[in-house]
């Protein structure tokens, strides 16, 4: 078996980010593909206590312990779906990955630089990063659930500015303005453009 394709979502809450990861899964298996979707906070025992943890009340812990927790969920989501889909040659799609934590947990005060340098130890790197970009007031003006603490603007924008500034061969900037099937055209096809440059060697479309 070849190794599959890795994409990974990212942006600020009320990107919408979750919408397209759930739409580029359904064409892509539409088009018979095999997809593994998936996020982070994970749906294992750790990333259900962050999810808790980030809907409670109070952020009490240390921006630390935070990034212990993000990085444990991590380790066992790694271990536990991402690799094994890759394996299998499937394209894994996940709502969420490490720059979440560089530019949240950065965004706490922590350095983003050292948080890769953590994730990179264990964690592959995504084929394809689709990070969203939309402003802070539109990305909050979106949101219809209850605030978490993370989703209050002073801290997002910080969360916003460190997102801008990443960069790399597999991290494809979006304007996320645009219509959910706007956007939805432009990802799919980026995607099956990135897909089509990996090595048939390395991945597999069931016949
Ligand atoms: P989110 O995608 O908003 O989930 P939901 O739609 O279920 O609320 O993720 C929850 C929060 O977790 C989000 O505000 C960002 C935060 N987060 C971090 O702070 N660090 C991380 O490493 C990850 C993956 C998420």
């Amino acid at each position: 078996m070849g190794r599959g394709f890795f994409l990974a979502l990212e942006g600020i809450d009320g990107s919408g980010k979750s919408t397209q990861a759930r739409l580029l899964a359904v064409s892509l298996l539409q088009q018979g593909r095999e997809v593994v979707l998936t996020r982070e906070p994970s749906d294992g025992e750790l990333g259900q206590k962050l999810r808790r943890y980030l809907q409670g009340p109070s952020r009490n812990l240390s921006p630390g312990e935070e990034l212990d927790l993000f990085l444990a969920d991590r380790r066992e989501h790694v271990e536990r779906v991402i690799k094994p889909g890759l394996a299998a040659g499937r394209i894994v799609i996940t709502d969420r990955y490490y720059y979440s934590t560089m530019a949240y947990q950065g965004a706490l005060g922590l350095d983003p630089g050292e948080i890769l340098a953590a994730n990179e130890t264990f964690a592959p790197r995504p084929d394809l990063v689709f990070l969203l970009i939309l402003p802070v007031s539109q990305a909050l003006a979106r949101l219809q659930r209850p605030r978490q603490l993370s989703e209050l603007a002073p801290y997002l924008e910080r969360v916003a500015a460190i997102f801008d500034i990443l960069e790399g061969p597999q991290i494809q900037k979006v304007d996320a303005r645009a219509t959910s099937q706007a956007l939805h055209t432009a990802l799919l096809a980026a995607t099956l453009t990135a897909l089509g440059k990996v090595p048939s060697s390395r991945f597999q479309v069931p016949s």
